[in-house]
């Protein structure tokens, strides 16, 4: 996607300097533009862990280029056994994305079949930056499929405008490039349908406010910030026609993890008759799990997040505010799981189908 007429991905190799992964620093976001260099694996895992990098397919692509780094580090010698390591200190670093581990194994898979350590480093490279182009080839395909259903709301209504509302950033930012939630409401807009897309803050950490309405803005798509409890009242009065999320993990039978609050906007969009779509590609799933609620790992985060709020400053600098009395205590959790029965249609690369088990495995047969 373009920043300022400049066409970016989130993630690259440097130029001149294929030792260096630069990535876009979303901690930055909106109020500065910035690229870090990554050097080292430690590099990638703290981005990860700070979430100067986050969202989960480019997690798992970072954490792919975070193996490759790996490679770079260890001792001829010694390379089976540093890369097991790295790759469980990777895995550490975030646990509710499915990405993040898929990746971190087909990383591990790809480079035991080197015959050398420098071909293990050859095919580490080669591995990322396959992740990397899949990312986005898939999320390009999500945005097709999804471009259809837009498209019939669109004609349903006459041409009027299509209100969608989306919860979190699934973004390009939250991929290697174009987004698994946006890719449809990008298509569409580019096709020349009317939409206006309503971006939940997603507190505490705003994603939404900071990513969502930033990266919309700078493709010209029209939309508007709302409180994260507006949803229900804007679906009341008729002003919601869809609500699209992404996923962070999506169990076999459709149950999908996504960031804290997306249950809460499918109960109010079931109960509107507003229907949910998620966005995902198959790196999402995790085809090992039936019961979501039970068996998804949720991330809890470091309660400040919740306690304070970031932002810029009216000297234009970045600060945070303690928000509630300072002895008030706080718990952080990052996803929540919203039930296949609430969820409409899941978009993949490979179609759209109904949240079940059967209707997943027609799309993806290789997983019966
Ligand atoms: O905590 P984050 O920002 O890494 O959370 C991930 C998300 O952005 C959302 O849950 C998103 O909808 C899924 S990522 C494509």
């Amino acid at each position: 996607m373009k920043v300022d007429g400049h066409p970016y991905r989130t993630i690259w190799l440097k130029p001149g300097n294929p030792r260096v992964v630069q990535v876009i620093n979303q901690i930055k976001l909106p109020h500065e533009f910035a690229v870090d260099d990554l050097s080292c694996l430690e590099d990638v895992c703290r981005a990860i862990r700070d979430m100067t990098v986050r969202g989960a397919g480019l997690i798992g692509a970072c954490a792919a280029y975070g193996m490759y780094l790996a490679t770079l580090e260890a001792p001829d010698t010694d390379l089976s056994r540093f890369l097991a390591l790295a790759g469980s200190t990777l895995k550490a670093t975030r646990p509710t994305a499915a990405n993040l581990a898929w990746a971190v194994d087909r990383m591990q898979r790809a480079i035991g079949t080197g015959t050398s350590a420098a071909h293990q480093r050859h095919i580490a490279l080669q591995t990322a930056n396959a992740i990397a182009d899949e990312d986005v080839a898939h999320c390009r395909k999500i945005g097709g499929h999804g471009l259809a259903i837009i498209a019939d709301l669109s004609r349903n209504k006459h041409g009027q405008v299509v209100n969608i509302l989306t919860h979190c950033n699934a973004g390009w930012l939250a991929f290697v490039d174009i987004g698994s939630a946006t890719a449809p409401i990008y298509a569409a807009h580019d096709a020349g349908i009317a939409v206006h897309v309503w971006v939940d803050e997603t507190r505490p950490r705003n994603q939404g406010a900071s990513l969502t309405a930033w990266e919309l803005g700078q493709h010209g798509v029209p939309h508007t910030l709302i409180a994260d409890n507006a949803g229900g009242h804007l679906m009341q009065h008729g002003l919601v026609d869809m609500v699209i999320t992404g996923a962070d993990r999506v169990t076999r039978n459709g149950d999908v993890a996504n960031k804290i609050g997306t249950y809460l906007k499918a109960l109010a969009a079931r109960d509107n008759a507003v229907p949910m779509y998620v966005a995902l590609p198959s790196s999402t799933f995790d085809f090992g799990l039936r019961d979501g609620i039970a068996n998804i790992p949720i991330e809890e985060r470091d309660p400040s997040e919740v306690r304070f709020i970031s932002g810029q400053n009216s000297r234009g600098a970045m600060d945070a505010l303690l928000i509630c009395p300072p002895s008030t205590p706080a718990r952080n959790w990052g996803f929540d799981v919203t039930p296949a029965r609430l969820v409409t249609q899941l978009i993949c690369e490979r179609g759209i189908c109904d949240a079940t088990e059967m209707a997943i495995l027609s799309l993806f047969p290789e997983q019966q």
